[in-house]
């Protein structure tokens, strides 16, 4: 990156409901079973959050632990970005909400709309504040509460998808570490694999809408594959090169968690070994931008990602779009 000051990630937090429904369980509400979906997926359960919980208090929680983690306080906070699809409501943004719940009083609020390349973008935009000397401290939250806008009468999408919450903070670090790289993209004339279609501005709310059952997430799921598999590995290949690193240097894999058969075709187009790749969509499921930053809270929590060691992190999404992100790790 073209910058004054070097970017790190100083804290993580994440957090899930503690509601666990496991493929035996949505195979007692409809025709599916946990065989189909462990096999096409690798999913094996997901966390669904209450009926009353929405995308900014599972922020919230994430946002707390991160601060601690980063051993900072929330007036200390120049920004707040939330990546999400599922906001609590149109306006105000979510990252408005939770700057309120936090008491990040000094805090400007906005949210991005990605999709699952949300946190990456996220990660993009914060550390960029940072970079040119414009903000100290910036907190990037990827959240969804995507189990309210599945259609559960649509087993081939609602199978797929989890809650939860991930969040970092980020702030200057010592130089050559932190944020190494970034490549961020977008294919909007393939956006119509995966759509939410109703409940904006082109098909407002409506009995009709209801009806036709609009506001729920409609994909083609064999198209989104495709994209992914090509996606992740550009993406990948284009953040080593801008951090002019190569794939042997890679200490950790972290990938966008949908789908065990796109993990793996991913890592072996890029020849990364299977044990460094960071998997937990089994206990998941898809949580679209809360995927990326809660398997990276667990690996580091975990102790896999050590300080010094370098991290690629990747994800593809609605759009549709693409990100990755080359880090070394500076906690
Ligand atoms: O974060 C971005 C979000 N999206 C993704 O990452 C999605 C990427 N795509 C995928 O992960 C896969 O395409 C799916 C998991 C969605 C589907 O896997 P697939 O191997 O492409 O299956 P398919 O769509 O070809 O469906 C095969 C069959 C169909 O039956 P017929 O028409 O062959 O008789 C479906 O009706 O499986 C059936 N099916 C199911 N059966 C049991 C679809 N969903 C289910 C289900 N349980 N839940």
């Amino acid at each position: 990156m073209n910058s004054i000051y070097s970017v790190g990630i100083t804290g993580m937090g994440s957090y899930v409901p503690e509601k666990i429904v496991s493929n035996d369980d949505l195979s007692k509400i409809m025709d599916t079973s946990d065989e189909w979906i462990n096999t096409r997926t690798g999913i094996r359960e997901r966390r669904i959050a209450d009926k009353d919980i929405a995308t900014s208090d599972l922020c919230t929680e994430a946002a707390l632990k991160a601060i601690k983690d980063a051993n900072i306080d929330s007036k200390d906070i120049d920004l707040i970005l939330i990546a999400t699809v599922t906001s609590d409501m149109a306006f105000p943004s979510t990252a408005c909400i939770v700057q309120k719940n936090i008491g990040a009083d000094n805090a400007a609020a906005f949210d991005i709309s990605v999709g699952c390349s949300g946190f990456l973008y996220g990660l993009a935009i914060g550390s960029n504040f940072i970079a040119t000397g414009a903000y100290k401290t910036v907190l990037v939250i990827g959240s969804e509460v995507l189990s309210k806008i599945l259609d559960w009468e649509d087993r081939s999408t609602c199978v797929l998808f989890g809650d939860g919450a991930g969040a970092c903070v980020l702030q200057r670090c010592e130089d050559g570490k932190g944020i190494l790289s970034y490549d961020l993209g977008a294919d909007g004339a393939n956006g119509h694999f995966l759509t939410q279609p109703a409940g904006g501005s082109r098909m407002p709310a409506s009995h009709e809408t209801v009806e036709k059952r609009l506001h729920y997430v409609h994909m083609d799921g064999g198209e989104v594959f495709k994209f992914a598999v090509r996606a992740m590995e550009k993406a990948s290949l284009k953040a080593l090169e801008k951090a002019n690193i190569g794939l042997e240097d890679i200490d950790y894999l972290i990938p966008h968690q949908a789908n065990i058969r796109i993990i793996k075709s991913s890592a072996k187009r890029l020849k990364v070994p299977k044990e460094k790749v960071y998997v937990n969509l089994d206990k998941y499921g898809n949580m679209s931008s809360a995927s990326i930053p809660i398997a990276l809270d667990e690996a580091y929590h975990k102790g896999l990602i050590k300080k010094d060691d370098t991290v690629l992190l990747v994800a593809f999404g609605a759009g549709l779009t693409w990100a990755s992100v080359v880090l070394k790790w500076v906690k």
